[in-house]
């Protein structure tokens, strides 16, 4: 259990006068945590986070970001990616750099004045300032990158951004976090909404940024004419009930670690299942891998507790026009009622403190598995998924999931029966633009 101590109270550190005046604009006044103590929107824990040094330049020269947060985002889809990658030139990736350039440091602006406009006492935690600061920093590298003319230039920029994702891996579990510890400074859902944009928008500079990777690294290849059965990170042909398989198959071995050897459930289709499709692979199958894992996670409890033999899963596939549907249903018992109602939260919720406790011992948080290791040795997402520890919840799976379908335009719909099972809808937009939600967020 976290505990609170009187320390929480010394850790505003010396501030620069600029922030102390603000400070006193602010509201800081101790409030009473779920334990009956007073917090000061931190706790104890959060003193191994790096002292805050967020200075005066930060709120005063802002003149260059505001210059970036005022520029609209401008979207992609997933048809632009893979009509933009089938013929390379130097040209087109000389372009491509370019837009990557005033693209990222454009997209972390809005995210940075999101920051800016959250209470100031919630800023100053260590996790978010931390966050913040490493934004910023990233914002200067990139806006002051010059313009790109040549393949060289290009190569800078490629390390540029490689070097970025790898620090930015940090974000996830500081920034969940940062808003767990400023639970009681904000309203919740306002909180959730931030982080909800934060992540959204992360996924989207990774996206951009991988792609213009993997587009350099064919050309370098000389592989400049793409008929293969992925543009970069867009799959065009995936198929419906392999990807199911490839997924079941892993949540089924990591649950299986945890359940000393239970068996998983027998998986039945119905409906189009045979039908491909487009997406980016390791988005699809983070949400598969999360869905199928809970469905296999709750049947194996079942099993263990009342000796009953598994049941199938059913898994239907409905292909509309302009979407397709993945419906999942198990009969494993369905979800709690207390944990149904924070089931989308990062931030609220009794299991909000078990959450903060587990990621305190996680320096990394792969929002796509093994995005450390995809960046560094370009390794396929399913073979770095085994990379997952079995036994990690973080309660994170469906929120985390719910970014990535609705980051595409598509959305996740649970419906739990409670003592009977689950059915899990997933829907896949086949337009794949991203969500015009990254710039329209109201925190
Ligand atoms: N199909 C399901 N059947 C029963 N419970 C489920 C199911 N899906 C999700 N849950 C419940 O919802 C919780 C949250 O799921 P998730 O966001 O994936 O986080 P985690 O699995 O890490 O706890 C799970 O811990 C579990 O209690
Ligand atoms: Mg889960």
């Amino acid at each position: 259990m976290i505990v609170l101590t009187s320390k929480t109270r010394h850790s505003s550190r010396v501030l620069p006068t600029c922030l102390t005046r603000r400070t006193a604009l602010s509201s800081e006044s101790p409030t009473t945590s779920l334990f009956g103590k007073k917090v000061f929107g931190r706790r104890r824990n959060s003193d191994k986070a790096p002292p805050s040094t967020v200075s005066s330049r930060h709120f005063y020269q802002n003149e260059a970001l505001m210059g970036y947060a005022n520029r609209p985002i401008r979207p992609v889809s997933l048809q632009q990616f893979a009509f933009y990658g089938r013929k390379l030139t130097d040209e087109k990736i000389i372009h491509s750099a370019n837009f990557v350039r005033q693209e990222l440091p454009t997209r972390m602006a809005h995210r940075i004045h999101d920051m800016q406009r959250l209470p100031y006492s919630i800023i100053r935690n260590p996790h978010m300032s931390h966050v913040y600061e490493l934004y910023y920093h990233s914002f200067n590298s990139l806006r002051k990158f010059p313009k790109i003319r040549s393949l060289d230039d290009n190569d800078k920029l490629c390390n540029l951004v490689k070097d970025l994702l790898l620090r930015h891996t940090e974000v996830v579990p500081r920034v969940v976090m940062g808003v767990i510890e400023s639970a009681e400074l904000m309203d919740s859902n306002r909180l959730d909404r931030f982080i909800y944009s934060l992540l959204s928008s992360r996924i989207s500079r990774r996206v951009l940024t991988e792609q213009h990777l993997t587009m350099t690294n064919s050309l370098k290849e000389g592989n400049v004419t793409n008929t293969g059965e992925n543009v970069g990170q867009v799959f065009l042909q995936l198929h419906a009930a392999d990807v199911v398989r490839q997924c079941a198959d892993l949540a089924g071995r990591l649950v299986s670690d945890v359940h000393r050897g239970c068996a998983t459930p027998e998986i039945i289709f119905e409906g189009d299942s045979d039908t491909k499709f487009a997406f980016i692979e390791s988005h699809f199958k983070y949400m598969l891998g999360e869905i199928l894992r809970n469905a296999f996670e709750a049947a194996a409890s079942k099993t263990e507790r009342t000796g009953e033999p598994l049941k199938p899963l059913l898994v239907t596939v409905c292909n509309t026009p302009h979407q397709l549907i993945f419906r999942f249903s198990d009969r494993a018992g369905g979800i709690p009622s207390d944990v149904v109602q924070d089931l989308w939260s990062f931030a609220k919720g009794p299991r909000s403190l078990l959450r903060h406790e587990k990621l305190e011992q996680l320096p990394f948080f792969d929002a796509v598995a093994g995005e450390r290791e995809s960046i560094n040795k370009r390794m396929s997402s399913l073979s770095s998924l085994t990379s997952r520890p079995s036994d990690l919840f973080l309660g994170m799976g469906l929120p985390m999931s719910k970014v990535y379908a609705e980051f595409w335009g598509g959305k996740i719909v649970v419906k739990s029966m409670e003592g009977f099972g689950c059915d899990v809808f997933l829907h896949i937009s086949k337009l794949g633009i991203e969500s015009a939600f990254v710039e329209n967020t109201s925190i």
